[in-house]
């Protein structure tokens, strides 16, 4: 019998989700199939009873539901929590649980990039919403010891460090100054929308200087080389564009479906072609 999974999101019908996931499975001969499903914000408490009338075996949760899912579902997983969204569902004999695999997503990603262990990296996250949520616990969940943010607003940013776990050194930086301070950082990562299609040419930061060896990396993926990669490129940084996080978010989810470890390096050529 196929087995069936899909997301969610609102909007959907740009999700890349699908492209990967059905290749994983065909990889791993297994009988599935993945689908996405348009569902608004008040749909949501049915989508998630439709998901255990339906059998659905796995389902990814996108924006704006990361976060709304999480009173609907049985069980949530630590990290998750700590995060506060939500972005793999696991039905496990009807039993809804859920999972956060940004932020391990974007960690193995950043893997083949860096030398040593993360933890003793110095770490400047740009922005302060969902994504650079997710990156900043799982940061603090490994280990990292120093965590900065710099973002537009200070509130936003002074939530997120308000809730950072105790051995974590957690500063805020003004967006408007924070390009002074770049090269005291050993990894810097984008998060916000600023640069991202079609508002190419924008960046939140005028890089000075890099530390040298430092990865800058956004995780924006169109354009695969925004104007902060660029500039940064320029300065000496090695850089990552967001297709890596993308593909091992996705990685990790299947996983969690199947026991299988895909292919990562087929998936990103897959969604390199679904690009264009
Ligand atoms: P996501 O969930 O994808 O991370 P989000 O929650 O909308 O997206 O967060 C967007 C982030 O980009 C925020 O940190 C936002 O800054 P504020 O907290 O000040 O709103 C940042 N951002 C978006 N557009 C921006 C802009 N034009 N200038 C500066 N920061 C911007």
């Amino acid at each position: 019998m196929c087995e069936l999974y899909g997301v969610i999101g609102d909007p959907i019908v740009h999700s890349m989700s699908p492209v990967m996931h059905n290749a994983a499975f065909k990889k791993a001969v297994i009988n599935a199939s993945y689908g996405k499903f348009h569902v608004t914000p008040d749909a949501l408490p049915q989508a998630i009873n439709g998901i255990r009338a339906l059998g659905l075996r796995g389902i990814n949760v996108t924006v704006p539901h990361k976060t709304a899912v999480i009173p609907l579902l049985d069980e949530v997983d630590p990290l998750a929590q700590s995060i506060g969204a939500v972005n793999t569902i696991v039905n496990r004999e009807g039993k809804l649980i859920g999972f956060n695999t940004d932020g391990l997503g974007f960690v193995e990603g950043l893997k083949k990039e860096i030398s040593g262990s993360i933890s003793n990296k110095s770490v400047l996250i740009i922005g302060a919403g969902g994504a650079a949520k997710a990156i900043y616990h799982t940061l603090a969940a490994l280990g990292v010891k120093k965590v900065d943010l710099a973002n537009r607003s200070e509130e936003k940013a002074a939530a997120m460090i308000g809730t950072c776990p105790a051995g974590v050194e957690s500063h805020y930086h003004r967006l408007d100054e924070a390009g002074s301070v770049l090269h005291l950082y050993d990894i810097v990562i984008q998060t916000t929308s600023i640069g991202m299609y079609p508002r190419v040419g924008e960046s939140p930061v005028r890089i000075e200087r890099v530390k040298p060896g430092a990865v800058f990396s956004d995780i924006i993926y169109n354009p695969l080389k925004t104007t902060f990669l660029k500039q940064a490129e320029e300065k000496g940084a090695i850089i990552q564009n967001g297709i890596d996080m993308f593909v091992h978010q996705g990685a990790l989810a299947f996983n969690k479906w199947t026991g299988v470890t895909p292919d990562t390096e087929l998936l990103k050529k897959v969604v390199l072609k679904q690009l264009g």
